[in-house]
């Protein structure tokens, strides 16, 4: 087995803001929270964000749950409802998690939400969750400490068990008291169930006095303009180019001449940070195609090329 590289942090003062301040430089902190260990990053910084993708080694971009310490910082990133009002004066701090619309002008990396138009966020309970997040004073963005595949981790031993080579650091805060993650609700034009959890659709119901619409993960996964769809461009997206055709919106990697490069020097974590960002901006000069550089299928490069052949496949309707 190898031998851990993380840094284990104290849950102590000192420890906090030892956590902060690697957060604050880009880096990747592990924390407990109420649920289970997150994996935290700058929500703010594309490359700290890309950094968490690689580090969990998924193939594809899953949008992640930003975590504040207070609701007046978290409110500021988000279209807040008076129903989100009431499930967050009920429920935080605490394991539930609302989707809602995500300011326009908000500085959260669109890696965060792989380019949807909406954001994740919630206020964890879990008093060393909440003193690295006062400490760090913005949003936190952070998934299960996991590999890909693995199971969520609920002690700071299998956080460095399965990424303590992937981290900067590991805040050692003992044992999660849930050990189930967050139940995720979104508020957009109706409430939805998008993840069951502790906090149950009874209880839920009870407070906004009407039932949620129930919506598992496939089904979510099968209807796209849903709420899991993801952002497509309106040009079309023209894959593995070699060469350009005139006319065409060039999204280069490597050292190829072009509108906007993913990364010169092919750094893979450097292209996912600049990815949906990318997409956005050459979108938005309303040509007829976007032609993109091949990126290599290694490492996040999955990631990469299953979000990019998503935005190039043929569109409903
Ligand atoms: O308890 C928890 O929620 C833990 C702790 C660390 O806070 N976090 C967690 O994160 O479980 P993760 O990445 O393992 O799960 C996040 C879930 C994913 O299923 C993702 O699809 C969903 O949240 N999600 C995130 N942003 C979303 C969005 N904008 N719309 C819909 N679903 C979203
Ligand atoms: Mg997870």
């Amino acid at each position: 087995m190898n031998p851990s590289s993380a840094e284990i942090l104290p849950d102590t003062d000192a420890g906090h803001v030892r956590a902060a301040d690697i957060l604050r430089t880009g880096g990747l902190v592990a924390f407990p929270t109420e649920t289970v260990y997150g994996l935290g990053a700058d929500a703010c910084d594309d490359r700290a964000v890309a950094r968490i993708y690689d580090a969990k080694g998924r193939p594809s971009f899953n949008p992640l749950i930003v975590h504040f310490a207070d609701p007046e910082t978290l409110k500021r990133h988000v279209v807040w409802t008076p129903e989100a009002e009431l499930l967050a004066q009920t429920f935080w701090p605490g394991p539930l998690t609302l989707v809602l619309r995500k300011q326009p002008d908000s500085p959260i990396s669109p890696l965060v939400s792989a380019g949807l138009e909406t954001l994740a966020v919630r206020l964890p309970a879990h008093a060393s969750a909440r003193a690295v997040l006062r400490a760090f004073g913005g949003g936190v963005a952070a998934p299960s400490a996991n590999r890909s595949g693995q199971i969520s981790p609920t002690q700071a031993d299998h956080v460095v068990a399965s990424l303590g080579n992937r981290v900067d650091a590991v805040l050692d805060g003992g044992s999660c008291a849930v050990g189930l993650e967050s139940t995720i609700v979104g508020l957009l034009d109706k409430p939805v169930m998008l993840r069951p959890g502790g906090i149950t659709e009874d209880v839920l119901a009870a407070t906004l006095g009407r039932h949620l619409a129930i919506r598992h993960k496939a089904e979510a996964l099968s209807a796209p303009g849903q709420l899991m769809s993801h952002y497509a461009p309106h040009a079309q997206v023209r894959l593995n180019a070699t060469e350009w055709q005139p006319g065409e919106l060039r999204l280069g990697f490597g050292d190829v001449a072009c509108d906007l490069n993913l990364s010169e020097s092919e750094d893979l974590v450097e292209a996912a940070a600049h990815l949906f960002d990318y997409l956005h901006r050459l979108d938005a000069q309303k040509g007829k195609v976007i032609a993109v550089s091949p990126i290599p299928h290694d490492g996040l490069g999955v990631a990469i090329n299953d979000r990019l052949s998503r935005a190039a496949a043929p569109r409903e309707g």
